[in-house]
């Protein structure tokens, strides 16, 4: 299987970035063919633009030479995984600029689905479990996310993973890494 991974985080030894490493690198020992999009790094521009804004009676409008460049990496690809810090229970911004304009309208939904049969979303959360489920947030975030974003876009084998608490306690960032790897391996199969 060939997947894209897609980072988003500004510096490369954050806890993203080794959750992001650890789950490549056991993907890869099981056979997965990993292409990484390391959006920080490639400065990717989340800010919509008119040339990307989609036009509803044209599915098939030509968008921005960025725009279409992510689209490649996309189809290339049979699966994604997006690995993220959670900030303000959601996504950074650069990546929900990078969903914004590349899981466009005629690309990723309207009369065509986005052209991965798998996506799979692994927020890296400082906070731990108890306080997500105190007030719904992790339900939230699975809703706007996995249902109102992957299963929006037509992709058939979801997953939306939190790995909780990672600022509360060194052995919970290294918890966080094994998950990766478990991950990893999952992905795989
Ligand atoms: C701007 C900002 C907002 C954040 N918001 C949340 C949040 O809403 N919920 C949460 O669990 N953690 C939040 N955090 C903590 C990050 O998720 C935390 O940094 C995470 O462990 C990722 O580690 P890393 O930055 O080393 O990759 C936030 C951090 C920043 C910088």
């Amino acid at each position: 299987m060939r997947a894209l991974l897609v980072v988003d985080h500004p510096r490369a030894d954050s806890l993203t970035h080794a959750v992001a490493r650890e789950f490549a690198k056991s993907a890869t020992a099981q056979g997965v063919e990993i292409e990484w999009a390391d959006l920080a790094r490639e400065g990717f521009d989340p800010v919509m633009t008119a040339a990307d804004e989609p036009d509803w009676a044209d599915p098939r409008k030509r968008y921005s030479e960025a725009v279409r460049t992510e689209m490649a990496r996309l189809e290339r690809n049979e699966a994604s995984v997006l690995v993220f810090p959670v900030w303000w229970w959601s996504l950074p911004a650069r990546l929900k600029g990078w969903i914004d304009r590349v899981w466009n309208h005629g690309f990723a939904y309207g009369d065509r689905h986005l052209p991965q049969r798998r996506v799979w979303l692994i927020g890296v959360a400082g906070a731990g479990e108890s306080a997500y489920a105190a007030r719904g947030y992790a339900e939230a975030m699975r809703t706007q996310l996995e249902v109102g974003v992957l299963e929006y876009c037509g992709v058939a084998e979801r997953r939306f993973e939190l790995l909780y608490g990672t600022i509360e306690s060194a052995d919970a960032a290294a918890t966080a890494v094994a998950r990766a790897q478990a991950l990893g391996r999952e992905f795989a199969l």
